[in-house]
């Protein structure tokens, strides 16, 4: 194994699609290889390779509007662990982000958010991700009172979440195969394929158990094993979701590097992704 101080962060290209999965898949994550095309074409994606060549490390930096930037993907293979790989990834990250005037923000797992704390990342959000192993139904067809959400309806909603645009990342997750954008009452979702599950988010609503009621919605309406990436400050929605048979896998901590920025009315009921924020 060559010495960590002599290796060299380069930049990732679209041809890296298959390798960034394998890592993502080997840390038991839900991106498919979809998410990784659209992170290699829309973002700058910085790596680590072997003497090999083979990719051994990778971090992401995604810009969205108004100067706001998500930084996700950060993955070591297990063997390389503890040498400072994610370190140096995340301060290039970080260097990109700040010639470019970003603010950066990032999901963090618990191990992450142990190597982006001393590098001057400060927490803004809990979240919980949630599995349920089984949807109630094998039938395809959503039940009644689910219809259809318009996707300028639901990027304006969006918008007043995350306090900045999103459009463009949310009508190509909204596009692909099997994606579904959905309303339901005062409440709206998206739900997509993962590599293990079906994710369901963002999720807005006016209440608690609107939100709930969409989700079991959704549940009767698809098959097979469902995701939710869920804001622990609504707390009723989280008790709801492990009622109803949910289980928490991990917890999740949003963190911004970066000038403060103020604060949205409005709080999602469960997000995108640690991936997509
Ligand atoms: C989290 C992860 C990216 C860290 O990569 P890494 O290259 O090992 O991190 P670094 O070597 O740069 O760690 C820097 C410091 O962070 C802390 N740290 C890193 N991983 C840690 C862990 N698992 N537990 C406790 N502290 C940890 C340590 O202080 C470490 O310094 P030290 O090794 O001198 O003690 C890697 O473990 C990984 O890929 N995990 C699975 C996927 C994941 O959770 N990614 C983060 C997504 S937000």
């Amino acid at each position: 194994m060559a010495d960590t101080e002599q290796i060299a962060i380069v930049r990732v290209g679209p041809e890296d699609a298959a390798a960034g999965l394998a890592l993502s898949s080997e840390a038991h994550w839900n991106q498919n290889e979809a998410d990784w095309r659209y992170f290699l074409a829309k973002g700058t994606v910085f790596g680590v390779r072997d003497d090999e060549r083979r990719l051994i490390a990778t971090a992401a930096l995604l810009p969205y509007s108004l100067g706001n930037a998500w930084i996700s993907m950060v993955l070591v293979t297990a063997n390389w662990r503890r040498r400072g790989l994610a370190t140096k990834l995340i301060d290039a990250c970080l260097e990109t982000a700040t010639k470019q005037g970003l603010t950066s923000w990032l999901d963090a797992t618990p191990a992450g958010a142990k190597v982006y704390g001393p590098l001057g990342f400060t927490p803004t959000l809990e979240l919980r991700r949630l599995r349920l192993d089984h949807a109630i139904s094998t039938k395809a067809e959503a039940p009644p009172s689910l219809s259809p959400c318009g996707l300028e309806k639901f990027t304006a909603r969006d918008g007043l979440v995350m306090g900045f645009d999103r459009a463009n990342l949310l009508s190509e997750l909204g596009a692909r195969p099997g994606s579904r954008l959905l309303s339901y009452h005062n409440a709206m979702a998206l739900v997509r394929d993962g590599r293990k599950a079906r994710h369901i988010g963002p999720l807005f609503a006016d209440s608690a158990d609107n939100a709930l009621a969409m989700v079991n919605a959704i549940v009767q309406s698809e098959s097979g094993a469902l995701l939710i990436d869920a804001v622990n400050e609504q707390g009723k929605f989280l008790r709801g979701l492990i009622g109803s048979g949910w289980k928490i896998e991990r917890p999740f901590e949003r963190m911004r590097f970066g000038r403060a920025a103020p604060q949205p009315a409005d709080l999602p009921f469960a997000v995108a992704g640690p991936e997509y924020g």
